[in-house]
């Protein structure tokens, strides 16, 4: 079974900050464990590049867009490299495969009537790129409060408004295709009202950063029409040399988003779809936000916003990623505090699995030679941690098919939480000096649970699990079906004595 997941693309106005990592990161993770799981994934993500907003931002930095572009998009790239992001194609809304079938794509959707022009008058939100009509409007304002201009010219419209009921009933019958349950609400609920066309080109009077209409010169196509489209383009669609990889990973397509940009995804870009005459993707999936101490949602202009890279330096990018997976839940709002990073990174990563490993690498190295004990399970204690063991692997799964990647992680986090309890009841300190078979059943169980949760665990801290796997020399068993099996580790397997994996950050 193949799955295909994206992030959104982001615009090069500026550099990556928090939100976007947090996309990035999380899309990551998710499609991490669908490889894990088995089965053939591949992971979009990409920049944005066209459009009044990188128009703007290149002339204030008086530079020409295209150079601008070029120069921004490695502030993408090097950061998602830093994160340990394992994309398998990076799209650029300026490479010249996209234009061409963006392009093939306005022509088709022309000749067959889909597209039409009209003169138009509207009240255009730059910095959102999107028209209002004079109704939608609030105090005089965009709904989200931002200003905006009246408009008069010619533009060309998509017949989206044709679709509406064919996307009432896509939703309908499908309840998880947008998801969670209060973002499709929200659409159902706005979809209540009758849908306009879709202004989908711009004068280039106005605006000539973008890929020309491919019937009329003097216009290019509106930036969200162009983006949209990435989510087909990038895996081959329009392009006969890469129509078998199309096929084969649409429509297995997973869109996670933020809920700021649900309209878009979730009524254009269905419409165009069903225009285009292209199956719709499994699931549309908002997540909430990363909000400041004074829970706003943080924002460039008021200068709130956290940067990455200056997190990753304090808690690690192991840390980043764990605390961006863990504290959330998916598609709820959270706040962002790198005291709140520090607290969790030192409760679940030093506290509970980094002194487990400790503790018993230390324990076999003292007591056992550095070698693996044998299997044993004559306990209760030993028995009931065996059985938890071998049922976190499937719960896992079940949490990561449902979108939610927290409660995956949480399902881990039990498991650590009772091999510590079950080490603290059976002090395998003590009995390594009066009952060294005790002591040895206990660690070879601990080391079971580690091999198992550092498995599971792999798709949040790649680099640090790979470590924690090969200092308890699991390397040979290690896929996903091993960590649904107790007692693969074998008596004598050489265990290093570990450092810290994860030394306690100071606040
Ligand atoms: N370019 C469009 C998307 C086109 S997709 C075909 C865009 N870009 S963006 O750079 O402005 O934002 C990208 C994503 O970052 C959005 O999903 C947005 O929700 C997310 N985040 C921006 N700030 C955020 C937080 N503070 N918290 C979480 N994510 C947020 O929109």
């Amino acid at each position: 079974m193949s799955y295909y997941i994206t992030t959104p693309l982001y615009y090069v106005n500026d550099t990556p900050h928090i939100g976007h990592a947090y996309t990035t990161i999380v899309v990551d993770v998710i499609n991490r464990y669908h490889k894990l799981f088995g089965g053939k994934t591949f992971f979009l993500t990409g920049t944005d590049e066209h459009g009044q907003k990188i128009q703007n931002a290149a002339s204030k930095r008086g530079k020409p867009p295209g150079e601008h572009c070029d120069e921004m998009v490695l502030h993408f790239q090097e950061i998602w490299q830093e994160l340990q992001i394992e994309e398998d194609f990076f799209i650029r809304t300026t490479m010249d495969f996209h234009k061409k079938a963006v392009q093939s794509c306005l022509q088709d959707l022309y000749d067959r009537d889909e597209i039409y022009s009209k003169d138009y008058e509207g009240y255009y939100c730059e910095s959102e790129e999107i028209f209002y009509t004079e109704k939608e409007l609030v105090d005089g304002n965009a709904p989200t409060g931002k200003p905006v201009q009246l408009i008069k010219e010619k533009n060309y419209f998509f017949r989206m408004s044709k679709y509406q009921d064919q996307l009432i009933q896509h939703i309908e019958n499908n309840p998880k295709f947008i998801q969670p349950d209060v973002r499709r609400n929200e659409i159902l609920g706005f979809l209540r009202q009758p849908l306009t066309d879709l202004s989908i080109s711009r004068p280039k009077s106005r605006l000539s950063w973008g890929i020309e209409i491919p019937f009329d010169s003097e216009h290019v196509t509106y930036v969200w029409f162009d983006a949209l489209l990435n989510y087909a383009t990038a895996i081959g669609y329009k392009q006969p040399e890469k129509e078998k990889q199309f096929k084969e990973f649409w429509p297995e397509c997973h869109h996670v988003i933020g809920k700021d940009i649900l309209m878009t995804h979730s009524v254009y870009w269905t419409t165009m779809l069903l225009a285009l005459g292209v199956t719709l993707p499994k699931q549309i999936f908002a997540h909430g936000w990363w909000l400041t101490e004074d829970n706003s949602k943080m924002s460039k202009s008021e200068g709130t916003v956290v940067k990455p890279l200056d997190v990753k330096d304090i808690v690690g990018v192991h840390g980043l990623r764990y605390f961006l997976t863990r504290d959330i839940t998916f598609g709820n709002d959270a706040q962002f505090k790198t005291e709140l990073v520090v607290g969790r990174v030192n409760t679940d990563l030093s506290n509970k699995l980094g002194n487990l490993l400790s503790r018993s690498t230390n324990l076999v190295n003292k007591y056992f030679a550095g070698k693996c004990p044998p299997p044993n399970i004559t306990k209760e204690s030993s028995k009931s941690l065996k059985i938890l063991g071998e049922t976190v692997a499937e719960e896992v799964r079940e949490h990561v098919l449902n979108m939610a990647p927290q409660r995956a992680v949480e399902t881990v986090v039990k498991l650590l939480d009772e091999t510590n309890r079950y080490v603290d009841e059976l002090e395998p300190w003590k009995a390594a000096k009066e009952n060294l078979p005790l002591a040895g059943e206990c660690l070879y169980n601990t080391l079971e649970a580690l091999r198992i949760s550092s498995i599971l665990l792999k798709p949040v801290m790649p680099i640090k699990m790979k470590e924690l796997i090969q200092t308890i020399g699991a390397n040979s068993i290690c896929s996903f079906e091993d960590s649904k099996k107790w007692g693969l580790l074998e008596e004598g397997t050489s265990i290093e004595k570990s450092e810290p994996l994860f030394p306690r950050i100071k606040a």
